[in-house]
């Protein structure tokens, strides 16, 4: 029997080692690639956490960018508005100036004209109403003036007196109220003396007795205007006034309220008169003296405001419609 080399391995050793080795590495491969699949899979895991992470980053800064953008429209509607309001003032300061410069012109020209002895009165009144009446009562203060004078007030409507000396001297508290409460006080006389009737050192006499009489009783006021007594006057009165700096204030709508002491009949005076009716730039006539008057005159400026009338002074309406009053001039 031929015996077996015992010389190396046999080729069933060789083979089941070559076999063993073969799969341990095999094994070890696929061990490794388990291992690497479940780090690949972890990675992917982390990657995809990321991501999610990532993606609400973007949101937010998304919304972060939407949020800033709105502010800046809002910003911007904000910085548009402002700049419509700086347009808007310097507009308005536009027009203020260019005001201003009017009334620095208009207030030259008055002062050279009053330094010319053109113009009596110096005040400024501002702009003129659509429409304007300058209410008048002659002959007073009466017993009534009072209740007038109290009704104009709660009216805030000023009116022009033409008070007579003797009555200045009977009633000075009214004077004083008439002065101290926005109202004009014009001369009518000393005694409603016809001045055309007397010679002319009469009339200045009776004129400047009265103007010292309202003087005294109103505190300090020193009238401008004359209204002669039944409205006559003449060219010799015209130079009295001329040489005093007064001016002649007649009227252009009498309500003949003397005559008739009705007060329907003076309010119709008024309103319904055909061609002699109420209208802008009219100097009404009446008369405080009368109970009749007094209750007449407050309809009348109480429909002459709902009409759109501004009660004005003598002064007032002298200015804007005449450019003020002249010496010796005559108004109505
Ligand atoms: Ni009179």
């Amino acid at each position: 029997m031929k015996k077996k080399v015992k010389g190396g391995p046999s080729t069933e050793l060789i083979i089941l080692i070559i076999l063993c080795v073969t799969t341990i590495i095999g094994a070890a491969g696929w061990g490794l690639a388990a291992y690497r699949l479940k780090d690949a899979n972890e990675q992917l895991e982390q990657n995809s956490n990321l991501m999610v992470q990532l993606q609400e980053e973007i949101l937010d800064l998304e919304s972060n960018i939407t949020e800033l953008e709105e502010r800046v429209n809002t910003v911007e509607s904000e910085k548009a508005t402002i700049e419509g309001e700086r347009e808007a003032l310097k507009t308005e300061k536009e027009s203020l100036e260019t005001e201003l410069n009017n009334v620095k012109t208009q207030l030259e020209d008055l002062k050279k004209q009053i330094d010319e002895g053109q113009i009596l009165s110096s005040t400024y009144y501002g702009t003129r109403p659509d429409k304007i009446v300058a209410i008048t009562f002659d002959d007073g203060p009466g017993p009534y003036t009072e209740r007038l004078l109290d009704e104009l007030g709660a009216r805030d409507v000023d009116a022009t007196f033409f008070v007579l000396g003797n009555r200045a001297e009977r009633y000075p508290e009214l004077l004083k109220r008439m002065a101290s409460e926005g109202h004009e006080i014009g001369n009518h006389s000393y005694d409603h003396t016809t001045l055309t009737k007397i010679t002319k050192e009469e009339a200045t006499d009776n004129l400047l007795k009265s103007l010292e009489a309202i003087y005294n009783a109103s505190g300090g006021i020193r009238s401008e205007f004359i209204r002669p007594p039944g409205g006559h006057y003449s060219e010799t009165i015209q130079n009295i006034c001329k040489e005093n700096n007064w001016s002649i204030i007649l009227w252009s709508l009498d309500t003949r309220d003397w005559e008739s002491r009705d007060e329907t009949a003076i309010f119709e005076a008024v309103f319904n008169n055909g061609g002699y009716s109420v209208k802008d730039g009219s100097i009404l006539l009446l008369h405080d003296i009368y109970e009749t008057s007094v209750n007449a005159s407050l309809e009348i400026i109480d429909r002459l405001e709902a009409e759109g009338y501004t009660l004005v002074t003598v002064s007032e309406l002298l200015y804007w419609d005449y450019g003020g009053a002249e010496a010796g001039g005559v108004y109505n």
